[in-house]
């Protein structure tokens, strides 16, 4: 048995009274009057759709596997916080290389006098490359994947890009021009997006796999694509993996076709999908690799890796550093991905993923192979599984929620968003995975699709 008094990270949900609770609820009524509508409507659509509340619990405190809300709530974080926190919120010696720099010095002068731990962080990324690399600093996701869209630009001289359905790449102008997730998110910018994009279906499995490899040849003969643009699983589109070989098929393709095989690893990479780089794992032989998440260990950083060779398109562009941002290679960021390298690249963290990834696909299982709880299948890589249920989005939301009111934090995925997707960290406990075992097979049977 957990005791309350066990340490915050490794504890089992204690949750009581109405969530959320006073102080989130005055927090969100807050939140409502102040942040932008589009980043809350979500929570009224989501009501709309489930026909339960949707307000937010408002986390304070976390550590290990646990978040701690407003109210004094536990909560066990079975999405690491969107995949940062593959180590843990708050990993030891995370925090202590960030207080010890946060002492010494928070920002320095990005790309024209940089702080030693840029440097450190650029070269030790290099380094861990499948070649000679160099490398560009972002602060999200979506800054690497602008970095690796321009290099392939400078690099081929051609403005297309080659993406697919289901695709996640984030936000910003150049990415969400690559958003094969949801046309939501692309269609009210439309007119201010590259519109030299093409998307191909992504392969779920062999016998999808025809359809989309015409659909690239095709997109790859008309000459204009200069990054082939890939998730190795698809993340946010609901954990979607495709056939053995396809990646490696796909890089060959784009080579032979003047294009760059650009692998987006912000989800899979640094050892959630149980490799450093899934697409080089699988066989694949990228160009570019981006890096987010787990990178910072719950910092902003982010990094696009690239061949010695496909960066020298880059050159020296009229004496100007045309990609540059104010807080390049902030000190702070850096640090911390350092701290997050070593621990990623212990051993210790391997087996760890190993082990925490065999004990909760097991439970899984063995929880779905229950008659009666309405999942139609279960997609595992390493720590990212997909849980499709059956009722669609109405059923997974309201999972979501009776998940959450039982103490664990769980996200919808999909591109119809029924795919429970849980990216937990690596140091879930037992005791967490069967308490999280538990309590959903009791939300599966409450809500019934
Ligand atoms: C595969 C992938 N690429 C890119 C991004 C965008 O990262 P960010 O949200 O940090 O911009 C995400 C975010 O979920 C992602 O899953």
């Amino acid at each position: 048995m957990t005791s309350v008094s066990e340490e915050l990270g490794v504890r089992l949900p204690s949750v009581s009274g109405v969530i959320p609770g006073p102080r989130a609820s005055a927090l969100v009524e807050e939140l409502s009057r102040f942040e932008c509508p589009g980043l809350t409507a979500r929570r009224r659509r989501r009501e709309e759709v489930s026909g339960a509340s949707h307000d937010p619990i408002v986390w304070t405190h976390a550590r290990g596997a646990n978040v701690v809300d407003a109210d004094g709530n536990v909560y066990v974080d079975m999405t690491a916080g969107f995949g940062a926190a593959l180590l843990g919120h708050s990993h030891p010696a995370v925090v202590e290389a960030v207080r010890e720099q946060a002492g010494r010095m928070m920002h320095a002068l990005g790309d024209v006098y940089p702080s030693a731990q840029k440097i450190a962080l650029e070269a030790r990324l290099a380094s861990m490359a499948p070649w000679s690399a160099r490398v560009i600093l972002g602060l999200s996701g979506a800054d690497a994947v602008e970095a690796a869209l321009k290099t392939a630009a400078l690099h081929t001289g051609r403005a297309g890009v080659l993406a697919f359905a289901g695709g996640y790449h984030g936000l910003s102008y150049g990415a969400v021009a690559a958003c094969g997730y949801k046309l939501a998110f692309r269609a009210p910018f439309e007119g201010q997006l590259n519109s030299a994009v093409e998307f191909a279906p992504f392969p779920s499995g062999e016998q999808a796999r025809e359809a989309s490899e015409r659909a690239v040849e095709a997109a790859l003969a008309r000459g204009r694509v200069g990054a082939v643009l890939v998730e190795p699983v698809q993340g946010r589109g609901g954990v979607v993996v495709p056939p053995a070989g396809f990646l490696a098929w796909l890089g060959e393709r784009a080579r032979a076709h003047g294009a760059l095989l650009v692998v987006d690893e912000i989800y899979t990479g640094l050892g959630r999908t149980g490799a450093r780089f899934r697409s080089v794992a699988e066989g694949a032989d990228p160009d570019v690799i981006v890096l987010g998440k787990a990178l910072g260990g719950g910092l902003p950083v982010s990094a696009c890796l690239m061949r010695e060779g496909v960066s020298r398109g880059w050159g020296d562009p009229d004496k100007e550093a045309i990609h540059t941002s104010t807080f390049l290679g902030n000190p702070l960021a850096c640090a911390a991905a350092l701290a997050s390298l070593d621990a990623l690249d212990a051993p210790e963290t391997a087996s760890m993923i190993a082990q925490t990834a065999a004990l909760l696909g097991d439970s899984l299982r063995a929880v779905i192979r229950d008659e009666g709880l309405a999942v139609e299948d279960l997609t595992q890589v390493g720590l990212l599984f997909g849980v499709r249920l059956r009722g669609g989005v109405v059923r997974a939301l309201s999972v979501m929620r009776a998940m959450l009111l039982r103490g664990y934090v769980v996200l919808p995925g999909g591109v119809d968003g029924a795919v429970l997707t849980l990216t937990p960290p690596a140091m879930l406990s037992a005791a967490q995975i069967a308490g999280f075992c538990d309590a959903l097979r009791d939300a599966l049977r409450e809500v019934a699709p």
